[in-house]
């Protein structure tokens, strides 16, 4: 795997000049801040050596190097699901290598159904802490003190300091956000009613299909976290309703500029 990763970061090593210390990764269609990054180099997933080969037909996405504001960044477009087949080694792959080429602080996004009772569709979830219910662990195996430690702490997953810092900025912006827990779970299903109960009663404020490996990694990798969701769907009892793809899109398309804003200043805040 050292091997694997080394290789990786020697291409895009060649391939840019300046390499960020921020890296980002954003949800599935939640690509807006990439518009607002310039001096674009863009990568396609199919052209890095030992990224993990896409599952569905067509682009399965790719990085983008360029400029947030003053400030370069390495921004993912469209990450790999544990649902989508992956083994939680190719889905955590590119924060390894984003180790490896000098990234510091590690930005993500997701779309999430939102358990709390007061949540709102729409609503922003600065992400303080998550619950890990994917069945296999991305650090299981051997592991590799070159990469970080045999049992990593995690007591501060998510970096309290960034968490602070969003909510001045989305203050100062006046944009409303919420704080909460984050569950990881497989997918590619919903949930049942009687698993969002079960996953507010296990201290759960919204529940996702990612996010958690990534966020494991880069703390093994001492990689400082920040994470945001978006509630698209509420699985509260009373306000439970069918819930589609195309549905988490459209709530996700219309407050994605809101956390572009929030991200784009943290970012320069770094
Ligand atoms: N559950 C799991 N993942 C999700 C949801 C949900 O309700 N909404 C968006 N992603």
């Amino acid at each position: 795997m050292l091997k694997l990763i080394q290789e990786t970061a020697d291409f895009l090593n060649s391939k840019i000049a300046k390499m960020p210390k921020t890296g980002i990764i954003l949800g599935t269609g939640l690509g807006n801040l990439v518009t607002q990054i310039t001096d674009k180099t863009e990568i396609p997933y199919e052209t890095i050596p030992n990224f993990p080969v896409s599952t569905v037909e067509g682009h399965s996405g790719k990085l983008i190097f360029g400029k947030l504001g003053n400030v370069d960044v390495l921004a993912m477009q469209g990450r790999f699901h544990y649902y989508e087949g992956y083994d939680m080694k190719q889905v955590t792959f590119p924060v390894r290598v984003m180790k490896a080429i000098g990234i510091e602080n590690l930005l993500v996004s997701n779309a999430s159904g939102g358990v709390h009772p007061d949540f709102e569709i729409g609503d922003l979830m600065i992400i303080t802490d998550h619950i890990n219910l994917f069945p296999e662990h991305p650090l299981r195996g051997k592991n590799h003190t070159e990469l970080g430690t045999r049992f990593p702490d995690m007591s501060e997953a998510y970096s309290t300091d960034l968490i602070k810092k969003a909510k001045a900025i989305a203050a100062r912006n006046s944009i409303k956000v919420v704080e909460g827990v984050y569950v990881g779970t497989t997918g590619p299903t919903f949930e049942t009613k009687a698993e969002y109960r079960y996953f507010r009663i296990i201290g759960g404020d919204a529940v996702g299909m990612s996010t958690v490996p990534e966020v494991i990694v880069a703390n093994h990798a001492g990689i400082r976290c920040f994470g945001m969701s978006i509630i698209t769907d509420l699985g509260v009892p009373g306000k439970i309703v069918e819930v589609t793809h195309e549905e988490v899109q459209q709530i996700g398309n219309k407050v994605q500029p809101l956390m572009t804003q929030i991200m784009k200043e943290l970012v320069a805040e770094l």
